[in-house]
């Protein structure tokens, strides 16, 4: 068994950009930006955002937070979105999720210009990416894919289960595990929770995604000798042995199932990492289209 160990691969792409980023320096003219809206204080959120923005100073980029209270209206988030849109100093606009019940995600992220949409939700970038367009691909799938290139993880052929059809995971891994490229070439069967008899599924699998943010669902009997398993939970569990009060947990029973994998990512320490690279990784592309519009306008 290997382990798949997303903070080895993630600082080498984090260090690939910072060089990408100063050689390009006189075209790109200034770093690029990310722009982070924090809503309210969901305690994972806080926690993800400042990884987030630590990173973006780690690489030379700039950053900025925008925090509001839980009770903002979302005409006022609307409003502070359409200035980042035209700001021409701001490569990348992300807004932190989950958002209070009274502001409608959809109409929140459609709010944001796609060319400006580092987190790939926008319909538009989703649309590209089911059509097999270039745009950008939410930082998570990405982050999977950049692991599994990073690890030499073949996919041609494999028949690769993905357990959870969120729009932020399960959906764009199927749609980029069946693209016509590597990683990719994967015949994908996306489960969900009205799936029946999930083991036979899993049972079969070459290759696992679980994504479906239930603490140690995947058991070992539920997978098959060599598969590749990739585990997307990032579970707090109460844990009063722990200074913070909670340990984090997967979605995967990594104990139970490691040893049956020939490859197997780590919670934390795998996926994780993973997303704030891609995350980056997209923010520099946002930085470079910019920079190539404002030269050829
Ligand atoms: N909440 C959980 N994951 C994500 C993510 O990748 N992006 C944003 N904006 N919010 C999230």
């Amino acid at each position: 068994m290997q382990l798949l160990d997303g903070r080895i691969a993630s600082q080498i792409i984090q260090q690939q950009l910072a060089e990408d980023w100063r050689s390009q320096q006189e075209f790109l003219g200034r770093p690029p930006h990310l722009a982070c809206i924090l809503v309210g204080h969901h305690p994972p959120s806080e926690t993800y955002v400042a990884s987030k923005i630590k990173a973006c100073a780690n690489i030379g980029f700039q950053s900025s937070l925008i925090r509001f209270p839980d009770t903002i209206q979302e005409d006022e988030l609307l409003e502070k979105i359409r200035q980042l849109n035209a700001d021409t100093a701001v490569d990348g606009i992300l807004v932190q999720l989950p958002l209070p019940r009274h502001i409608d995600e959809q109409t929140v992220i459609q709010a944001i210009d796609p060319d400006k949409d580092v987190d790939g939700f926008h319909p538009i970038n989703m649309g590209r990416l089911a059509n097999g367009l270039q745009g950008f691909i939410p930082a998570t799938p990405l982050g999977i894919l950049l692991l599994l290139e990073h690890y030499r993880v073949h996919t041609r052929g494999l028949h690769a289960v993905v357990i959870g059809r969120s729009h932020i995971v399960g959906t764009p891994v199927s749609l980029l595990l069946s693209r016509n490229r590597e990683p990719g070439n994967c015949t994908v069967t996306l489960c969900h929770s009205q799936t029946r008899h999930l083991e036979l599924f899993t049972r079969q699998a070459d290759l696992i995604v679980a994504a479906l943010g239930k603490p140690a669902f995947l058991k070992a009997h539920m997978v098959k000798e060599g598969a590749v398993v990739v585990d997307v939970g990032i579970n707090r569990v109460v844990d009063s042995s722990k200074k913070l009060g909670f340990r984090l947990v997967g979605d995967v029973d990594f104990e139970e199932v490691a040893p049956k994998c020939s490859y197997i990512t780590p919670v934390p320490g795998g996926v994780g990492p993973m997303t704030i690279a891609a995350l980056l990784k997209n923010t520099y592309e946002a930085a470079r289209l910019h920079a190539q519009h404002r030269f050829s306008s």
